[in-house]
């Protein structure tokens, strides 16, 4: 079993005489001014539920964006910090992008082309050559922090995801001492789709750059080799999940990702969570009625409003459990300077009342619309409220929030309705999968999980506690640096 101490006697056997650096554009701790003091928050992102965890163990220096307001305030000369703030055991070396910058490479290109693009969510890719520029500038930008940060050491550079594809490349041309390893922790689409793209062979080529790249599923690394095979020269192996590009060679392999189940299920039994589920009932007037729960950063992958209309469908197909279910939708806005977030905000907002409006009735609304900041507690003490938790995506690479959910349900006693669409479903085989395009099924499939005796909910989620138990974070961090060990020393 992999623990936070297993992966820690790796890290120090394996990496001692290397510096570890992990690279993304998402930063795990950001300083933000707020009724007239500074404010620490963690971001929603999978990246950081899985790596803040891994970094904590590793120690080591993670380079990010520094994206708050109060960022600047609160690093050393340098421009670092240690963190977590309460406990600091790694340095978070920030770098710093201009508004415009920001605009051209987050907001244009990584978000509103490269994650349409690999999500298949009907949501079309905008290319703008303009944006593409500035993506591939704050990739040399990024870069050159990290070979400044590494100097003449030797060093494991780990990359996370999609924006930053095009510096695998300039780091192994420019330092022969750098291992680097990349994580993409979304889908990569068939060849079909990922074509499209204006400058695949750049992507790509960057890419080719790691020495080893992982996904979540092999069903990802088979549609990467199929990708590179057509799009580029390169030679592909597939029994070997090789890829050879000018002598040099990554290596591709299938990760899947994880959270750290101990720690999330000891912060579901903390005292502070008892106190606020009590609280959280009496002030929701949940007392005798059953909790469904949805818990997802606010994005048009997530399948939100298609919930909402198999909402809809069960409330209309089963007046009996009218005014005994309430569904409560949590979850933090995201990147609401792209046109296609405000779109799926603001159609969030209209089935919220259309449904609210259509079955409620004195002291009952069907939807509770809890969107916004909560606390780390209050959603935990949710997540321990629910009877049923339902993860409706249209594409996702893994959904941490499936796995979290698992981890919190301390009675083994609730229900997880699963879309087929991600890569969890491919683990959680004991949740209710659901294909989330089909209202009619969904609402079927929430009644059979309302009316699922115990002992078969206790049977499912048991298993899928055991299984997320032993797939843990620490493995899949320990898998990665075992083979970027075994590259260094393999060739
Ligand atoms: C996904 C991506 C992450 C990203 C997160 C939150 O999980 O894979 O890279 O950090 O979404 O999105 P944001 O744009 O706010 O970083």
């Amino acid at each position: 079993m992999w623990t936070r101490e297993r992966l820690q006697t790796l890290v120090e056997e394996k990496l001692q005489d290397c510096l570890f650096v992990v690279v993304s554009n998402r930063e795990p701790y950001v300083h933000s001014h707020a009724h007239g003091a500074i404010q620490c928050q963690v971001p929603p992102s999978g990246l950081i539920t899985a790596l803040d965890p891994v970094m904590r163990a590793c120690g080591g220096t993670w380079i990010a964006h520094g994206s708050g307001n109060a960022d600047k305030e609160t690093v050393d000369e340098r421009d670092r910090v240690r963190v977590p703030p309460d406990d600091p055991s790694y340095t978070l070396r920030r770098v710093w992008l201009s508004k415009g910058e920001v605009d051209g490479y987050y907001h244009g290109f990584s978000s509103d082309a490269l994650w349409p693009l690999c999500h298949i969510a009907y949501t079309r890719p905008t290319f703008n050559a303009d944006e593409w520029s500035t993506y591939k500038a704050v990739n040399e930008r990024f870069a050159q922090v990290v070979l400044k940060e590494v100097g003449a050491r030797r060093a494991f550079v780990f990359v996370q995801d999609y924006h930053l594809t095009l510096m695998p490349r300039i780091l192994r041309d420019a330092n022969p001492n750098v291992v680097v390893a990349h994580f993409w922790h979304i889908p990569w689409p068939n060849r079909e789709a990922f074509r499209v793209c204006p400058w695949q062979h750049d992507i790509l080529d960057g890419l080719l750059g790691n020495h080893l790249l992982g996904f979540h599923l092999r069903y990802h690394c088979n549609n990467f080799l199929d990708t590179v095979d057509r799009a580029i020269e390169a030679r592909v192996d597939r029994d070997r999940y090789q890829i050879t590009r000018g002598e040099k060679k990554t290596a591709v392999r299938p990760f899947p990702i994880s959270i750290d189940f101990e720690e999330v299920a000891r912060r579901a039994g903390g005292p502070d969570v008892e106190a606020e589920m009590q609280r959280l009932k009496r002030s929701l007037e949940l007392e005798g009625r059953i909790l469904v729960m949805g818990l997802d950063r606010i994005d048009y992958t997530k399948g939100i409003p298609d919930r909402l209309r198999a909402i809809d469908r069960f409330l209309d197909r089963n007046p009996e459990y009218r005014g005994k279910v309430v569904f409560i939708q949590t979850g933090v806005p995201s990147r609401v300077h792209v046109p296609a977030y405000r779109r799926i905000n603001d159609e969030i907002d209209t089935l919220i009342d259309e449904i609210n409006w259509k079955y409620e009735t004195g002291d009952w609304r069907p939807i509770i619309d809890m969107r916004g900041s909560q606390s780390a507690v209050t959603l935990m003490a949710l997540r321990r409220l629910a009877s049923l938790a339902i993860v409706s995506s249209l594409h996702d690479g893994m959904n941490l929030v499936a796995k979290e959910f698992v981890a919190s349900s301390l009675g083994e006693d609730t229900v997880l309705i699963l879309s087929e669409f991600t890569g969890a479903a491919r683990e959680l085989t004991d949740a209710l999968l659901v294909n989330p395009y089909s209202a009619d099924q969904v609402a079927e499939v929430m009644r059979e999980a309302l009316e699922m005796p115990l002992e078969e909910r206790q049977r499912r989620m048991s298993r899928m506690r055991a299984i997320v138990r032993e797939n843990n974070v620490y493995k899949w961090a320990g898998d990665i640096v075992s083979g970027m060990v075994g590259l260094r020393s393999g060739g």
